[in-house]
């Protein structure tokens, strides 16, 4: 396998908002970024992914865009990204930024211009369709965030296609033009310096000529017409010639992806189109087809998604991993304990860092950071929670039950402002009132409590993030899971001679475990744990709750 920057790195995402308040008006800026840049590079990361810093009206909170070129008022200037491009750079931290094409805002000029009439040269530029008769939407497609995919523009006497909110209406990608503006907004970032791109929902840009009904779902009706469409791979290839010009990094998000189909697009070799991908098929262990429908965490399918994605990309392609981002809540209160959270942070964490594939951390996560359980409907930012929670609603699902899977499932349990402190505001901000609620837990859960408690979760990371950082096996190395009880997920990496074991239990249970017989703890070194060691015998312990173990054979 071929060794590359971007296979040997792991990446930091920055969710802007909610980082560091750098001018005390309650909402995360770059300047809060740049006086943390420090403490990221501690943690032994090399790159940084932001979320989208661009201006935006926030119906999607900066997925929804309205000038490529710039950068929100909310957080600073373009001169002052400039200065934290610099400033990463000097500290050997690459910068990806998140390039979200499949929509614009509908605030975007183009837009804006798109919605004057047919012969208006942007008009093109949005996928606009007649009523089937007057009051009917053109389709029966149903936007993933709920309600219709369609919005209605009276003044044209036509519908627009968002297969998310409303404020976001999905570009046209079938116009060369589009394409055109696309890759030219690509060069502008990557010639000021920036180091590649998080590609978000790539995989829908391409919608099924004709635009036909959907199988009739809930939510996301029509899905099937625009997920791998039929000219993606072509388009992405025409974004993969402007790549070809720069020592760049993509990352496509991917829902809905299996290895199989992932192959097609990060293949290594001529074909190769993007150079990993964001599946879903890890996250969907404690729920059925969307995070909503909450069913209890099962660590059986978790092992099987994982040993699958190793196994098949192995030699041939390379995976993208990561336990939590913006649109996931946190993972401790997920597949870990909260009463446990000390020892099922760094379990998740070495479960899934330990992996072959480049490792992304979510802002916070490396803290341990929990759900916030927020109770009441009213105190949600996140679109997709609040009509998401409407339509259960609709459903006639209880306030309280619906409010139960909301704490459980809403994208704002990973919003909420990064706890830095326990002093006023978790030290997230100078103003009176922070953007979004802190979760009251701060006064333990903070990053400065973590740097001075050795046995952190922080800490470990950063034990983790040197110890992949310095091992290839970590990073090359093949990958085999062991037969284990169903609770344990333990795996064995073997490169140039040496071989790793990773144990991960997923249970407060005590449990037996013995390494296979070729793999001789006595002749290996802990090289991580989250328990003060106890007797090995007979090439085997008993696990604690949550406990996780590496060992390296040299
Ligand atoms: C991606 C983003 C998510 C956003 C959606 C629409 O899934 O990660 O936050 O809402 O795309 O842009
Ligand atoms: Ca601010």
């Amino acid at each position: 396998m071929e060794k590359k920057w971007y296979k040997e790195m792991s990446v930091y995402q920055i969710w802007p908002r909610s980082f560091c308040d750098g001018n005390g008006d309650g909402i995360g800026d770059l300047e809060g970024i740049i006086s943390k840049l420090d403490y990221i590079k501690e943690l032994g990361v090399d790159a940084i992914w932001f979320s989208p810093l661009f201006p935006s009206p926030n119906a999607d909170y900066g997925y929804d865009i309205a000038d490529y070129r710039d950068i929100s008022k909310d957080y600073g200037t373009l001169d002052q990204f400039k200065v934290l491009l610099d400033e990463a750079h000097k500290r050997d931290l690459k910068i990806i930024m998140d390039l979200v094409i499949n929509h614009t805002s509908d605030e975007h000029s183009w837009f804006k211009e798109s919605k004057k009439g047919e012969d208006n040269p942007y008009h093109d530029y949005y996928i606009w369709r007649k009523g089937r008769k007057p009051g009917k939407e053109p389709n029966n497609w149903l936007s993933t965030f709920q309600g219709k995919a369609w919005e209605y523009c009276k003044e044209i006497d036509k519908y627009y296609l968002h297969v998310f909110a409303k404020g976001q209406p999905d570009l046209n990608m079938d116009n060369p033009k589009v394409r055109k503006e696309i890759k030219d907004i690509i060069r502008f970032w990557l010639d000021m310096g920036v180091d590649g791109f998080r590609e978000d929902v790539i995989t829908f840009i391409s919608k099924e000529p004709g635009l036909p009904n959907g199988f009739p779902l809930p939510t996301a009706t029509g899905i099937e017409h625009y997920k791998n469409g039929p000219n993606l791979k072509k388009y992405l290839q025409e974004f993969k010639e402007v790549y070809n010009d720069y020592d760049c990094f993509t990352v496509g998000e991917a829902p809905m992806m299996t290895p199989k189909s992932a192959l097609e697009f990060i293949r290594e070799g001529e074909g190769q189109l993007l150079n990993m991908m964001f599946h879903f098929e890890h996250m969907n262990c404690d729920n059925i087809i969307t995070n909503w429908i909450v069913t209890p965490f099962r660590p059986g399918k978790l092992k099987k998604v994982y040993n699958n994605w190793q196994t098949k990309l192995h030699g041939i392609a390379w995976n993208a991993n990561y336990i939590e981002n913006h649109d996931q809540p946190r993972i401790i209160s997920r597949y870990g304990s909260e009463k446990y959270r000390e020892q099922s942070g760094k379990m998740l964490a070495t479960m899934y860092i330990c992996q072959s594939g480049t490792p992304f951390i979510y802002q916070g996560q490396e803290i341990g950071m929990t759900n916030p359980r927020i109770d009441s409907i009213d105190r949600y930012k996140d679109v997709s929670s609040i009509n998401t929670y409407a339509l259960f609603r609709k459903l006639g699902f209880s306030d309280k039950l619906t409010m139960k899977f909301c704490m459980y499932a809403s994208r704002d349990n990973a919003r909420t402002p990064m706890q830095w402190n326990d002093g006023k505001n978790a030290g997230f901000t100078t103003a009176e009132e922070p953007w979004f609620e802190i979760n009251p837990n701060y006064i333990f859960i903070n990053a400065e409590a973590e740097q001075k408690n050795e046995n952190s979760i922080l800490n470990y990371y950063k034990k983790l993030l040197r110890f992949r950082k310095e091992n290839d096996i970590v990073k090359y190395g093949d990958f085999e899971m062991l037969k284990t009880e169903k609770n344990i997920f333990a795996y064995i990496r073997k490169y140039e001679g040496q071989k790793m074991l990773v144990l991960c239990s997923f249970s407060e249970k005590e449990m037996a475990f013995r390494a296979p017989s070729d793999f001789c703890i006595s002749e290996a070194e802990l090289v991580l744990s989250n328990y003060e060691s106890n007797p090995v015998i007979h090439n085997g312990f008993f696990t604690r709750p949550y406990e996780t173990r590496v060992y390296l054979i040299k």
